[in-house]
C-alpha cells in the first residue's frame, strides 16, 4: 500500500481519452497514490451502475475516478464522493437556489432530475476502492434528452456555462477535503451525507434492474 493521503494536495491526473476512468484507476491502482483523482476528457466505454452505459461526450462533462487506498468500504467511498461533489456544485455560480440533493444511494439530483452518478468498485486484492463520478456540467438540453432517464446538467439548470478545468479543480479539492475528514472520523461524513440525503428515513421503491420492491 502506498502512502496514505494526509493533505488535500495529492495528484490530479488528466487523460485525454480512456475507456473508463474507473477501469484505468483499477488497472493502475498500485502505481497511483492514495487520493489521486483520475480525470478524462472523454470515455469510450464509460460505465454506470447495473451494467448501464455512461454517456461521455468530450469537453462538456466531468468523468473522474478517485483512488482510495485507505478504504475497504464502498459505502464510505460513496459518501465521500457524493458529498464532495454536492459541496462543490453548491458553490458554483448560479447554484445558490438550486434544489441539489443526494438521492440514496449513489446519485446527485437537481429537483427531480439526475445530475450526477457515482460508481464505486472494490479493488479486493489491494483492500482499496475506486470511486468514479460522472457529472453533467455543460451538456446541452438536446443531448440530455438522449439519456434514458430524466437528466439535467448544471448549465441547463442555471443557463450558465461552466469552465471545465476550474470545476474539476474545485471537485478535486472538495473530494479530498471530505476524504481527509473521512479518514479521521467516518461518522462526521456519514451524518453530513445523511442530512443531505432526502430519501433516508422515507419509504422508497427500489428497482435493481431485475425486480421492483418497496423498502
Ligand atoms: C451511475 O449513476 O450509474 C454511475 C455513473 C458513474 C459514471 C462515472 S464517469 C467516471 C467513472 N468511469 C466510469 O466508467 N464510470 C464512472
Amino acid at each position: 500500500m502506498g502512502r496514505i493521503m494526509d493533505k488535500a494536495t495529492s495528484k490530479l491526473l488528466f487523460l485525454e481519452n480512456v475507456d473508463s476512468t474507473n477501469t484505468y484507476a483499477k488497472n493502475n491502482f498500485d502505481q497511483l497514490e492514495d487520493g489521486t483523482l483520475v480525470v478524462a476528457e472523454t470515455q469510450s466505454a464509460g460505465r454506470g451502475r447495473l451494467g448501464r452505459v455512461w454517456v461521455s461526450p468530450p469537453g462538456v462533462n466531468i468523468y473522474a475516478s478517485f483512488v482510495m487506498k485507505n478504504c475497504q468500504n464502498p459505502f464510505g467511498a460513496t459518501q465521500v464522493l457524493s458529498l464532495g461533489a454536492l459541496k462543490m456544485l453548491r458553490a458554483l455560480p448560479g447554484a445558490e437556489k438550486l434544489p441539489l440533493w443526494i438521492k440514496w444511494p449513489n446519485d446527485l439530483y437537481c429537483g427531480d432530475r439526475k445530475l450526477a452518478g457515482v460508481l464505486c468498485e472494490g479493488v479486493l486484492s489491494r483492500h482499496g476502492v475506486i470511486a468514479g463520478i460522472g457529472i453533467n456540467l455543460n451538456l446541452s438540453p438536446s443531448e440530455l434528452e438522449k439519456i434514458s432517464q430524466p437528466a439535467i446538467s448544471m448549465s441547463a439548470a442555471t443557463g450558465m456555462k461552466y469552465n471545465l478545468k476550474k470545476t474539476i479543480a474545485a471537485l478535486d479539492k472538495s473530494i479530498k477535503e471530505c476524504y481527509i475528514i473521512y479518514n479521521s472520523c467516518e461518522k462526521d461524513i456519514f451524518s453530513e451525507w445523511k442530512s443531505n440525503n432526502y430519501l433516508v428515513g422515507h419509504q422508497v421503491k427500489i428497482d435493481n434492474g431485475r425486480e421492483c420492491f418497496s423498502a
